[in-house]
Formats: structure tokens, sequence, C-alpha cells
């Protein structure tokens, strides 16, 4: 399966760190290749649009950091539809973020419907999952990412052909710098496929029409892409504060690039 990486700037940039950004990446032959694997970026929701045509000039994929769990127009102020986010040209959007899952109290019912908004709008919903650090002490890390996975199973299990784009992030490993092991990655990514597919299997669907994709993200940096590159099971990573300087994101996008080559 084809590796993606996939940038999340959070709430941080303004329209000229965006601008250079992007410019450096022009500059880059590498991102010019036709050849490149899937690479994007969700800048916060006001840059969007500016960023579009560059994105789509680089062959990036523009993506969001959230949607509106209500699909349809109407008085839902401050909302951001799905369908909005596609009008504007973006790919992809996270769901279920643990940042949201905490700070905006996100969780079951909310976040299927938001997938469900995002498919029903050619948005690719790239759901969010990982256990605390208690959790993980307690070694509850396996039931914590199940029920995450199952809140949204119907969802993907009532599509005939998708993609159920799964990114595991401990919240222990966000912005702290301290990634998750090797080992602690290929097994939880292990667990994902087949807690996903079981899901699946559960609701009366064969999982062989689901094509489950399982990325990591927690503290990656240049230093670490190549090895969890190497990783048996591992489909994508997703950046946090490494995304946001052009130089690493760039050495990390090249880590997969040179393996490709
Ligand atoms: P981090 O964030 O790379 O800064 O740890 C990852 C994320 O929250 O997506």
């Amino acid at each position: 399966m084809e590796k993606w990486i996939l940038g999340n700037w959070k709430m941080h940039g303004r329209s000229e760190q965006i601008s250079d950004f992007l410019l450096k990446l022009a500059k880059n032959d590498a991102f010019k290749s036709s050849q490149k694997p899937v690479i994007g970026v969700a800048f916060p929701a006001p840059y969007l649009a500016a960023a579009m045509p560059t994105m789509r000039e680089l062959g990036l994929r523009l993506g969001a950091q959230n949607v509106s769990d209500f699909a349809e127009d109407g008085a839902f102020t401050g909302e951001i539809s799905a369908a909005m986010l596609r009008d504007v040209g973006c790919d992809w959007t996270l769901i279920g973020h643990s940042e949201r899952r905490q700070n905006a109290k996100e969780c079951g019912k909310s976040l299927a419907k938001k997938m469900r908004a995002a498919y029903d709008a050619d948005l690719t919903p790239v759901l969010c999952v990982g256990e605390s650090l208690d959790d993980r002490k307690s070694g509850k890390m396996f039931d914590c990412v199940r029920a995450q996975l199952q809140e949204v199973a119907k969802v993907c299990a009532t599509r005939a052909e998708l993609e159920w784009v799964i990114a595991y992030e401990p919240v222990w490993a966000i912005g702290t710098g301290l990634a998750a092991s090797l080992g602690e990655v290929e097994e939880m990514l292990r667990f994902i496929k087949q807690a996903a597919a079981e899901s699946l299997e559960g609701l009366n669907r064969t999982s062989g029409c689901v094509n489950i994709r399982a990325l990591y993200g927690g503290s990656v940096k240049p230093e670490n892409a190549a090895d969890l590159l190497n990783l048996k099971g591992l489909d994508g990573l997703l950046v946090g504060g490494a995304s946001l300087k052009p130089e690493d994101f760039s050495a990390i996008c090249f880590a997969l690039l040179s393996k490709k080559s």
C-alpha cells in the first residue's frame, strides 16, 4: 500500500508563514515529481482557500483539522460543513483528534456523524484514535482504541467500497517529543487493523471490501521518520509540530521518497 504523510498545523501560522512554507516546498525539486506519494497538510481553516492553488500545483493534498457534524446547510453559527471544505479544495479532514476529544469533548455519535458527512462530501476522513498515559499504564490501551473504532464502525460498514483511514496517536506521545517505541507502534497498528476488520464483520460487512489504512502520529520528526516508515503495517505518518517547519517536513517526506527509490 502506498504510504501517506500528512501534516497537521493545529492552531499555528499566519498567511505569511504559510506562503513561506509553500514557497520553500515549491523550490524543492522532489515536490515537483509526478511520482511522489500522497503528501498532505491541514492548515487552520481560514487559510485553506488561499493555500489551495499552490497545494494543487505541487500535487499536495489539502486537509482540514475538523468538520461539522451537521451535513446540511442551516442555522449552525460557527460551523464549517464537509461540503464547504470540499468546495474550497480539501481532500481530507481529521476527525476526532485527541485535542478535540479533550478540549471540545468530541465523542461517539458526533464523531460518527462527522465521518458520515465527510464520506458523503467526498472528503477522506482520517479518524484519530489513541489511549491516554493512564490507559497505557494500566494496560487498557487496546480496549480504549477498540471502543474508539467501534463508535464509528457502523458508518464505515454502510459504504459500498471505501478506505477507512485510522491514525494511531497515543495522547502521551503528542507534542511531548517522546514518540511511542517502534514495537508499541507496530503492535498497536496490527491490533487496529484486526479490530477494525472485526468490528465491520460484526456488522455483517466483509472487511475485504474496506481498505484499512493505519497511520502513526505523535512526535514524528526527521530523526525517527525513516525507522517508523520501515515498520510492517504502517501505511503513513501524521506529523504535528515538525510539519510547521519546511525543512523538517521536507526531511520526513524525503525519508519516504528515498525509501521508494
Ligand atoms: P506532534 O503532533 O507531531 O506535534 O506530536 C501530532 C498530532 O497531534 O497530530
